[in-house]
């Protein structure tokens, strides 16, 4: 079965990740068609505009996207491409696996295996209501979270637990002392957690969930969260094994998904052939997972190990001398 999805080779470092991205899929057969659209810095010098509308309608048409990371310039209408397309697909999801691996500058080289599931569309993070006082000395902004955005992102953390086979959901919240917002956050988790009682379902408050995660990181299986707490536990979790380099995300609606590398466009790299392709790699065995496809995420996931475990080709921000086409090639010959 052939299967298109839209690829975007973003900016910076984006082009070469994903030439060695596509190298390895290309080596494991899978039947997909790439279709390429332009976002970013890219989309700009080619069409005059960052998200031009044929790339929206690639994604709408294909309904999976792999993407590199792109860059936003300042002051061009955008505060970021990436938030644009998450809202303009309703991508609700943003799902961020940490997992240990072998060899890498991590406090964690095992032990730990857990997903951050953060609401994407609510809560502080988006900004809603910013307002600054004429003099300056006061700013706000409206923290709006609602049950149907609460209740969806709690639902895809069961199901996503129930699909794979995981067996516990951490609530992080912090409605001691955000009774109404995070109260209401709360308050629906538990009403969805009812629903899965094979799974266990836990409840911790978030800065414990940092204290926790830096000490006893094992005890997590998968977590659920809203927006603004999503964003700075992931990152903390991404930190916890490896850093940017081998931390993938995807940000899943339903009638789209997007898969990509958390990092950036690490302009300071760009061109160089420097860059680690693995978080985009893991990227893609999040979207062969999406694609009822686990065998195959699986196969390439272990690739991904099984060269950090020989050393073989790894980049520089891994302590080596590969470059980003041989440390690909050296995952490719490992599927
Ligand atoms: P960054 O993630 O691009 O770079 C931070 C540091 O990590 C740099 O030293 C970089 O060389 C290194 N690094 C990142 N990815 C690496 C990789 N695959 N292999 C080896 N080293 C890697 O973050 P920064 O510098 O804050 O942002 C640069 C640009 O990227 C900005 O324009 C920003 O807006 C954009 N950006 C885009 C994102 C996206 O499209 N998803 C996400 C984050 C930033």
């Amino acid at each position: 079965m052939t299967q298109t999805i839209t690829v975007i080779r973003g900016d910076g470092i984006g082009p070469e990740i994903m030439d060695a991205t596509l190298h390895v899929l290309d080596a494991m057969n899978l039947g997909l068609r790439y279709e390429e659209a332009d976002a970013g810095l890219a989309a700009l010098e080619k069409h005059g505009e960052l998200l031009p509308a044929q790339t929206l309608e690639s994604i709408a048409r294909n309904r999976i996207a792999l993407k590199s990371p792109l860059t936003t310039p300042v002051g061009e209408g955008f505060s970021s491409i990436n938030v644009a397309l998450r809202r303009h697909f309703d991508l609700y999801a943003n799902v961020r696996p940490a997992k240990s691996f072998p060899n890498t500058r991590s406090r964690f080289p095992s032990g730990v295996d857990l997903i951050t599931v953060r609401e994407n569309t609510e809560g502080a993070y988006i900004g809603e209501g910013q307002t600054l006082s004429e003099d300056g000395e006061t700013a706000s902004l409206i923290q709006r979270i609602t049950r149907k955005g609460s209740e969806r992102i709690v639902r895809y953390a069961f199901d996503l637990a129930r699909r794979t086979g995981r067996k516990k959901v951490t609530v992080v919240h912090k409605a001691n002392i955000l009774k109404t917002t995070s109260g209401l956050f709360l308050k629906v988790a538990r009403e969805v957690a009812a629903l899965y009682p094979e799974i266990e379902c836990n409840e911790m408050i978030v800065d414990n969930t940092c204290m926790q995660l830096v000490m006893r990181p094992e005890q997590f299986d998968i977590i659920v969260t809203t927006n603004l707490f999503g964003d700075i536990i992931s990152d903390l979790c991404a930190g916890l094994v490896g850093g940017l380099g081998l931390a993938p995300g995807a940000n899943i609606g339903t009638e789209a998904a997007i898969f990509e590398a958390v990092h950036g466009t690490a302009p300071d790299i760009a061109g160089q052939g420097k860059a680690n392709p693995c978080a985009l790699l893991l990227g893609a065995a999040q979207m062969l997972d999406h694609l009822a496809r686990p065998e195959e995420a699986a196969r390439l996931r272990d690739a991904v190990v099984a060269t950090l475990e020989a050393k073989d080709a790894l980049t520089p921000d891994l302590g080596g001398s590969g470059t980003t086409t041989t440390f690909a090639q050296a995952i490719a010959s490992r599927l």
